[in-house]
């Protein structure tokens, strides 16, 4: 079974001084903190089993947030990083919990919206050997991680932050791994940046012919929530789509409830907990299959 990590520390420098003394990604995007919306990509996939790493003197909030996952069908546990050495870092702080099963890594600030979104990570997640990243086409490609994809969807080349870029497509924050990933991870020396950096996970499998890319057309949605104005952008997205629609994006019990993780008694349950709250009221026309 695959497992997942999601990223939660960083220094989040940019969003100071929002993350002078909160996680970044407890922020709120809307009406949920944060890491709902990397949490439900990876359940979305079909993961239970979920590391999350996060700066030391954060750990207790997430833990106060989301415990062992229990409550969601899932088991969640922590990994303190000691300092934002890096996101490939977060591979070797893993590889215990992971014990050599297949991985999905998400990026704690990213959010991605679509539809047949589940049927793409299904996809990805099905796929056992190799490595899966998602490209995104942007207009400023030369601030990302850029991939060029082949007619066969794999990856040609991959390159950080190009100044001629060969592609328009971005490297999204999220990344489908085999066994072998730790080990890559551990094989990694630190950038000019003194980081360890996923592209140099990610070129290791691409040497060896075993990067594929999935492409997330223009129907999707992809926002990395990591300035003010991004962050802005992602609430006004979420919330444009909630109050239209109906709908919630990134809804954990929602997600726990569709992938059978926890059926409509205990949805019913977690709806009881603030049964006065929109977001409540939402969990339990779910159960009661109004919605
Ligand atoms: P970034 O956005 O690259 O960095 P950051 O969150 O530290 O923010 P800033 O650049 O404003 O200082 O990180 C991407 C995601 O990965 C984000 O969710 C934080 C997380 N992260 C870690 O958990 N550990 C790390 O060592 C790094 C570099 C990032």
């Amino acid at each position: 079974m695959r497992r997942g990590i999601i990223l939660a520390g960083g220094s989040g420098s940019r969003l100071a001084p929002l993350t002078l003394a909160v996680s970044k990604q407890l922020l709120p995007v809307y009406d949920k903190p944060m890491i709902y919306y990397s949490l439900t990509t990876l359940m979305l996939a079909g993961v239970r089993e979920v590391l999350i790493v996060t700066n030391p003197h954060d750990e207790t909030a997430f833990r106060r947030l989301l415990g062992d996952g229990a409550r969601l069908g899932l088991r969640i546990e922590y990994k303190p990083q000691a300092s934002p050495d890096g996101i490939a870092q977060a591979l070797i702080l893993g590889e215990e919990f992971l014990d050599g099963a297949d991985s999905v890594v998400v990026l704690g600030d990213n959010i991605f919206f679509g539809a047949g979104f589940a049927d793409l990570l299904q996809r990805a997640s099905g796929r056992a050997a190799g490595a899966t990243v998602f490209g995104y086409s942007v207009v400023d490609p030369q601030r990302y991680g850029v991939v060029e994809i082949g007619p066969d969807g794999k990856a040609l080349s991959i390159e950080e932050k190009p100044l001629k870029p060969r592609s328009r497509h971005a490297v999204t924050g999220l990344y489908f791994y085999d066994g072998r990933a730790p080990a890559i991870a551990r094989s990694l020396k630190p950038s000019a940046r003194g980081e360890l950096e996923i592209t140099d996970v990610n070129r290791v499998y691409l040497d060896a012919g075993d990067l594929t890319v999935e492409r997330l057309g223009r129907g999707y949605a992809w926002f990395d929530t990591g300035t003010h104005d991004s962050l802005m952008e992602a609430a006004e997205y979420v919330r444009a789509i909630e109050l239209r629609q109906g709908f919630r994006i990134g809804c954990v019990e929602e997600v726990a409830f569709q992938m059978g993780f926890i059926d409509a008694d205990q949805l019913r349950a977690l709806a009881g907990e603030a049964p006065k709250t929109g977001y409540h009221r939402y969990l339990r026309q779910l159960a009661d299959g109004e919605i």
